[in-house]
């Protein structure tokens, strides 16, 4: 594993690995001791953020490197300088970076120039470290992953298509639930669906929340305007009314059902109050999960995990 860019680049031992490694770190905090002791993690992000930045820039410390961060307006990657100029020149200052970007395009391009570990902190077609610390909060609710129904509700974008690699090469169950402008990226549901029919997983598409979530183990949503998508905040609205994780719908999902969403939340548009706030929410924990996440991908690209 030389970068973190998508999941579907990593096997389901590698993917199993990372997410003992970040249950190991929240157990034991200071596992791996100050492994990266003398190295800097690079974090450039084109978008704002608050737990994949506070992830990252507290795990690094925890691992006794140091980050340093640089926001939307400082970089600004393509337009100043070219991205690969970029890649190149970073490459030598630092030991990894952590990349938020809108094309992922930008992602591909910096791994392919930076001559160190590039990790996707965020993309317009995925969210990996964001799907790994999910994993991990599933499998710390439930036990484990198998032999759960998993129903997604919203946008078919970046943490949808990560989460669909996840369980797809776990060999898990995926139903998801997306207005039809706002289905998966065709080319990854035609990749997912290979995925899961070798790991023997199961993937519903296409159904109403209604039936999604009837009898799932774990109800996921995520905003309905994702950043950078702000100009079709009224069209979005319309298009996904009737996609609002609320207490209604939950009653349909099992009684000892959790409640996932990435953060941020717009409450009172893809989430209730009452359900971010209630009894089957595990939000901030998975929030929490980000940090150990994030340490054990460190860990693993800078060599600690073999
Ligand atoms: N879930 C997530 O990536 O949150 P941030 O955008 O705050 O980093
Ligand atoms: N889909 C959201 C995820 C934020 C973590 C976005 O892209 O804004």
């Amino acid at each position: 594993m030389e970068h973190l860019i998508s999941l579907k680049y990593l096997s389901a031992e590698e993917i199993r690995d990372l997410v003992d490694s970040a249950f190991r770190l929240k157990q034991d905090p200071g596992g791996y001791g100050k492994f990266l002791t003398g190295k800097t993690v690079g974090l450039l992000f084109e978008k704002p953020s608050l737990r994949t930045k506070t992830a990252f820039c507290v795990g690094t410390h925890q691992l006794g490197a140091r980050p340093v961060y640089f926001g939307p307006e400082e970089i600004k990657l393509g337009e100043r300088e070219q991205v690969r100029d970029v890649a190149k020149t970073v490459g030598k200052f630092v030991q990894a970076v952590v990349l938020r970007t809108y094309a992922h395009q930008t992602v591909l391009e910096f791994a392919k120039h930076a001559g160190i570990p590039v990790i996707n902190g965020l993309s317009d077609r995925f969210h990996p470290s964001q799907a790994l610390a999910d994993l991990m909060t599933i499998q710390e609710a439930k036990g484990s992953l198998e032999k759960l129904k998993v129903a997604y509700l919203g946008d078919g974008n970046n943490v949808c298509h990560s989460l669909m690699y996840a369980i797809a090469l776990l060999g898990g169950h995926l139903a998801i639930a997306t207005p039809k402008e706002f289905l998966p990226q065709r080319e990854i549901l035609e990749e997912t669906r290979n995925f899961f029919r070798l790991s023997g997983g199961k993937l519903e598409i296409g159904g109403e929340p209604g039936i999604i979530v009837r009898d799932a183990d774990v109800v996921y949503t995520d905003v309905w305007i994702s950043m950078g998508k702000e100009r079709e905040r009224k069209k979005r609205l319309k298009a996904f009314r009737g996609f609002q994780v609320n207490s209604g719908l939950m009653r349909r999902a099992k009684q000892d059902s959790i409640v996932m969403h990435c953060l941020p939340a717009h409450r009172g548009e893809e989430i209730s109050d009452d359900v971010i706030d209630g009894t089957h929410s595990v939000v901030f924990t998975q929030a929490e999960n980000r940090l150990y996440a994030a340490k054990a991908i460190m860990v693993k690209l800078l060599g600690g995990l073999q």
